[in-house]
């Protein structure tokens, strides 16, 4: 890639806010638009050049958002749309884009395209929903599963079909076969465009097309006791159809009709599959996430392995991200380790692509444990006890040491971690060796070290402890080598000069050639 080419979303850092949980301004517990305004001078000074906001239209709130009633409008927990517009054109001055979350695969059952949907079978919008008959014995169409547990299968009284629902029954999804579904989701994308917003995140983009036949899927063979029931089946038949490649190019053209926008793939699939997303001759997502991290053994061989299949996959030009932390996944402090969330930070932001953050994983915020009567999340409702409640990778952002750690002068909607009179982002900010500051230092670093961005990824011989790479651009190397146990280890990268270590302490250090690495250290030098 080159630097002059190249443009926001491939040399810039995205940031996640999970609007519920970033900042209450009203004091009702829950995180709202005009509290995000109030960060972005945080923001700022963290140094990222995007904001990805998770769903703030107007919803029921069964699923957090997910369950959109309205497309076009903002739900009044968060604000108005006037309050959309000025956050919008606050964040541009700050220099931050903003990336809004599209959930075309389902709506909520309260929204009124589907309230039509269910109300009669000669209904305008019945085919703009998947319904099926009942099978001879009344059963369901398919054994397709809901991944939220149960049959993704609903039956309705009134008109005696199944509805489909890829997640909760108040999710039905959408039918994108239909070409109606399509213009009006495209509408929906043209509306936000028209109005400033610089992109999507588009939700279980892999899920948009269904079997047209109908067939059941197949049993999983690598099914792992204790795991999600709807992980017993394959997809196959319900998921990532070759058609589905369609619509997101279609998707894509549609972006391609305002100027500088980024459409970005929300694809849980292996990385072979994930690639396709990016869409023949890349006319499809501009980045299809890439969550190979959140489930990687934290190993260094085993991360070197997947970097290689990830880069040897990716099609000629695409441009490549990576994701440390979302917020349906378990914190990166808990997963790794407080020790080694550093270097997972160093790892993100020194790879070749994209890096996505996660609010609160630049403080260190740990997955904070949640009781059962607290359980908001649907999931760990529907499917308990076998820890995949997202709740605690969702709590309220620690800001300061004061009450409810300034998140909120209420009650918040889900707990605070209990380690946030230390470990909040005004006391990380003055400590110089914070993870804060360590993330601020090598977001900077990221943003005038144009090897980092545009560099080659070349990996250095792997070893058991240690990550090594370079990345090299205009004849210029960097390189950075990750200890990943907590054991000393040393390694020959050639002479060079140390621009910043996990530790926060080695910054000029002259390196004549082998390099110490101290246990859960990572070193970015530079080489002569
Ligand atoms: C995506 C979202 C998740 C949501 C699901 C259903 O995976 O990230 O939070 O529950 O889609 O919309
Ligand atoms: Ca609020």
């Amino acid at each position: 890639m080159n630097k002059a080419a190249s443009v926001w979303w491939q040399a810039g850092t995205i940031y996640q806010i999970y609007p519920r949980s970033f900042q209450d301004s009203n004091g009702d517990g829950i995180g709202d638009l005009k509290g995000i305004v109030g960060r972005l001078p945080y923001l700022r000074q963290l140094g990222v050049d995007a904001i990805w906001i998770s769903p703030i239209f107007p919803s029921p709130m069964a699923d957090f958002g997910y369950d959109i009633s309205d497309y076009i409008d903002i739900h009044p927990l968060f604000g108005t749309l006037d309050d959309f517009d000025a956050l919008l054109e606050a964040a541009h001055e700050s220099g931050l884009k903003v990336i809004l979350d599209l959930v075309p695969n389902h709506t909520s059952d309260e929204h009124p395209w589907f309230v039509g949907s269910r109300s009669s079978r000669d209904n305008p919008k019945r085919d703009w929903y998947i319904w099926r008959d009942p099978k001879p014995d009344g059963s369901a169409p398919t054994n397709w599963l809901s991944e939220f547990g149960g049959s993704a299968w609903q039956y309705d009284e009134a008109t005696g079909q199944y509805y489909y629902h890829a997640f909760l029954d108040r999710q039905p999804d959408l039918n994108w076969r239909n070409p109606d579904v399509r213009d009006a989701i495209y509408e929906v994308m043209r509306f936000w465009m028209r109005r400033g917003v610089d992109g999507f995140r588009v939700d279980v983009i892999w899920h948009l097309i269904k079997d047209d036949q109908f067939r059941d899927n197949p049993a999983n063979p690598n099914y792992v006791a204790g795991r999600p029931p709807h992980e017993t089946l394959v997809t196959l038949y319900s998921a990532d159809r070759p058609e589905t490649q369609d619509v997101v190019a279609e998707m894509r053209q549609v972006v391609d009709e305002f100027e500088d926008r980024v459409l970005i793939g929300e694809v849980y699939l292996p990385i072979d599959r994930l690639v396709a997303y990016y869409g023949e001759n890349l006319g499809g997502a501009h980045l299809p996430f890439n969550f190979a991290l959140l489930s990687a053994p934290w190993h260094a061989p085993d991360i070197a392995d997947l970097i290689a299949r990830y880069e040897a996959a990716l099609p000629l030009g695409a441009w490549p991200n990576w994701v440390l932390g979302n917020h349906d996944r378990p914190r990166v402090a808990t997963r790794v380790g407080e020790a080694q969330s550093r270097v997972a930070a160093m790892l993100l932001l020194t790879l070749r692509g994209t890096p996505t953050l996660y609010y609160g994983d630049e403080i260190g915020m740990k997955q904070v444990p949640i009781a059962p009567d607290q359980v908001q999340d649907p999931f760990e409702k529907n499917v308990p006890g076998i820890g995949v409640g997202r709740d605690g990778c969702r709590t309220p952002m620690q800001w300061a040491s004061e009450t409810h750690a300034g998140f909120t002068s209420g009650v918040p909607w889900l707990p605070l971690g209990d380690d946030y009179r230390e470990n909040n982002a005004v006391a990380l900010a003055v400590d110089p060796q914070s993870i804060l500051t360590l993330y601020v230092k090598l977001i900077a670093l990221r943003k005038r070290t144009p090897e980092l961005v545009f560099g080659s990824y070349d990996p250095m011989e792997t070893q058991e402890a240690v990550l090594a790479y370079r990345r090299t651009y205009d004849d210029q190397s960097v390189l950075i080598a990750l200890n990943f146990t907590g054991e000393p280890a040393s390694l020959h990268v050639g002479a060079g000069e140390v621009l910043v270590s996990t530790e926060l302490d080695r910054e000029g250090e002259n390196v004549p050639g082998p390099l110490e690495l101290r246990g859960n250290e990572g070193v970015i030098v530079r080489l002569r």
